[in-house]
């Protein structure tokens, strides 16, 4: 249903030199760039805030896709829309009104994505299906990158997938955290449209051909 995309997390950048990082995606002639923002509570890791992206925008053409792995992701949401974020997915495990962050997030012009843990079903994101345009399925439990893929995602990937097709949605399925050209595979076999690799890409000698397997 959608073009296979990846996005590769600047997470496994430089983050002295993220605008290279930057460059190292779109000179491989990717679209996304998956920014993690982490606020040491909800995740136990920090990295960066809205002037971060606002920095970096006027010199990058990439689509900034937002995972804000944040306790109170609608204090922040109207920050990062500002600073150049085009879609931002918020966690469904906080406790904050996700439905009013979601319309909130689509007011501000952004799309909107719902993000779940690997330990949470897929029933908790199924209520806000016809409100985002993407669904991101964590592979691992967030905060670091470099970690191990969790295969018991799968099967809620395929739900998804099929939820989308019943309910004539269109939400593209994103995964993230482990993802290499195996994990990535029995993602696509998922259902999986949209791929986040933070390790593997920046370790990749051949982007050309990592970038191809991935999303052929
Ligand atoms: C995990 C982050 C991921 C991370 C993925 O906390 O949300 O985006 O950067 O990194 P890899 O691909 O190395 O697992
Ligand atoms: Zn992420």
């Amino acid at each position: 249903m959608h073009r296979p995309l990846l996005a590769p997390s600047l997470l496994a950048g430089n983050h002295a030199r993220l605008a290279e990082s930057l460059a190292v995606i779109e000179n491989a002639g990717l679209e996304w760039v998956h920014l993690d923002i982490m606020d040491g509570h909800f995740v136990p890791n920090l990295t960066w805030g809205p002037q971060t992206l606002a920095d970096l925008r006027p010199g990058s053409k990439l689509f900034f896709d937002t995972h804000l792995m944040l306790s109170n992701p609608h204090r922040h949401i109207d920050a990062f829309a500002k600073a150049g974020a085009q879609l931002i997915s918020i966690h469904v495990e906080p406790d904050y009104d996700v439905r009013g962050t979601l319309r909130r997030i689509r007011e501000l012009g952004c799309q909107a994505g719902i993000a779940f843990n690997p330990d949470i079903p897929a029933e908790r994101v199924e209520p806000f299906l016809d409100e985002v345009d993407l669904v991101l399925a964590m592979t691992v439990f967030p905060g670091f990158g470099g970690q191990s893929f969790i295969p018991e995602v799968l099967p809620k990937i395929e739900k998804l997938a099929a939820w989308r097709d019943k309910r004539g949605l269109s939400y593209r399925i994103e995964v993230d955290g482990g993802v290499n050209l195996e994990t990535g595979r029995r993602c696509r076999n998922a259902g999986t449209d949209t791929l986040v690799a933070g390790s593997a890409f920046f370790k990749a000698a051949d982007k050309a051909s990592f970038i191809r397997e991935l999303t052929a």
